[in-house]
């Protein structure tokens, strides 16, 4: 598989190109540090992985797991294609509503809904509730019931697979707090007898995030499979199943999972059932196609290490922090190709250890001022981002071909700062000052 990194971030005369742009007129235009998304990737990517599904002569269904990236500008590119939505909030289900993705491709994720969220989805008439708890099902059952209205429902199933990725992304074990547990099952299908605003559709699973063995995808849908055969034996009227999302992506420039093959997992898995079947991805869609752009700002050589002090932070990207995740970087101005490399730690300004992007990395030599691109950030970049050390959120930029458009401004420190509000007494005490 063609890596999208490769074909949407390129070099072109020596240039880092997105597309057939050249990063450094982003930088100079909107500053640094800035995430820069390509819409042709997004396009190829969701293309290909929609292709691989219909290639198996699946029935399916892709929504797109908005929490990777959720910019209406994101949600609309893929909608457009005839995406539906994957949304684990009010927030996120507004989103996809101001996107154009109909309703009826809506599903709504998540451990913790709240009445006023299962509301809103209800009114809009979403696809269907994947449903986590025997709690979550009778708040769903009440609300629906006070709306006049029949809940569309899939049992997240807890697989107990390990999806050997990291721990912090992980789901589908019994260590983790998401979905039903098989088991639990006789139980809670006796008591959905009693819930008359629920209809129980479909069964759901999503084992983790960045994926790339497809053993533990095969696993889980055959037992998802299984189960969905049982149910529909024991006369639940099953019309649906959603295997989630999680299909990862490379980090380092190599080939990514073959989607190709996680397509056939998934249709030797489902096939037979003869039913629809929802896809979830979200970084596998995004991830490749967006970059973040910094500038160096110091050269600090210590004792032992040698700092490149950038103008990006972990407030921007966290993940390097969070999940000490590796992320390709490279200089916009390409390297010479018998340049020493050298190791250096990528460090941002915020007065933490943590804000670290890469440690001993080999890099060329850079200068203070020079510019560079963190790989893959297209997905859970921006999202996960916050304005820690009040530092600006970064701005985001979308290309098409040879041009650009700003897609969210960086706000002002005013705009910022307008945010807080002071409460009574405080503002008096500063008026009298
Ligand atoms: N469906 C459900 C129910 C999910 O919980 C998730 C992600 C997805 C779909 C989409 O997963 P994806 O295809 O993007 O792997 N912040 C972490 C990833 C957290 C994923 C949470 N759930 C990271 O930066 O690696």
């Amino acid at each position: 598989m063609t890596d999208t990194a490769e074909t949407a971030f390129t070099y072109r005369d020596g240039e880092l190109h997105a597309e057939s742009l050249p990063l450094a007129r982003v930088a100079e235009a909107v500053g640094t540090p800035c995430f820069v998304y390509s819409s042709q990737a997004l396009e190829d990517t969701y293309r290909r992985f929609s292709k691989a599904l219909s290639d198996t002569g699946l029935n399916s269904l892709v929504c797109y797991a908005i929490k990777a990236n959720p910019h209406l500008a994101v949600v609309k590119t893929f909608g457009d294609l005839g995406s539906g939505a994957d949304v684990v909030s009010e927030g996120e289900l507004r989103r996809a509503i101001a996107a154009g993705v109909p309703p009826e491709r809506i599903v709504f994720a998540g451990v913790g809904k709240q009445r006023g969220e299962m509301a809103f989805a209800l009114e809009a008439g979403i696809l269907q509730f994947n449903v986590e708890s025997p709690d979550e099902l009778k708040l769903l059952n009440e609300v629906a019931g006070a709306l006049g209205k029949i809940a569309p429902v899939a049992l997240r199933i807890n697989p107990n697979v390990d999806a050997k990725t990291h721990a912090k992304i992980t789901t589908g074990t019994t260590e983790n707090k998401f979905g039903i547990e098989i088991e639990s099952l006789p139980d809670l299908l006796a008591m959905i007898e009693g819930l008359e605003h629920i209809a129980i559709e479909g069964l759901a699973v999503h084992i983790g995030s960045q994926l790339t063995d497809l053993a533990p995808y095969a696993a889980a849908f055959e037992r998802l499979a299984k189960l969905f055969v049982e149910l529909r034996q024991a006369g639940v009227n099953l019309r649906r199943i959603d295997l989630g999302g999680g299909l990862g992506i490379s980090y380092t420039g190599g080939p990514g999972p073959d989607v190709g093959a996680y397509a056939e997992v998934a249709h030797r898995a489902v096939a037979d059932l003869g039913v629809p079947v929802i896809f979830e991805p979200g970084r596998h869609l995004v991830g490749n196609a967006g970059l973040l752009l910094a500038r160096v700002l110091y050269v600090k050589q210590g004792r032992s290490r040698r700092f490149l002090i950038v103008d990006a932070a972990m407030n921007d990207l966290i993940r390097p922090t969070l999940y000490d995740a590796w992320h390709e970087m490279k200089p916009l101005r390409q390297a010479p190709e018998n340049a020493p490399l050298e190791p250096v730690d990528v460090v941002g300004p915020i007065c933490e250890s943590g804000d670290i992007f890469a440690s001993a990395r080999p890099f060329p030599p850079m200068k203070a001022g020079e510019l560079f691109a963190i790989f893959s950030t297209g997905a859970y970049g921006a999202t996960m981002s916050s304005t820690y050390n009040t530092r600006l959120p970064a701005p985001e930029v979308m290309v098409r071909g040879d041009s650009f458009a700003v897609i969210k401004s960086r706000p002002s420190y005013e705009d910022l700062l307008a945010e807080d509000q002071l409460p009574d007494w405080l503002r008096a005490a500063q008026g009298a000052a």
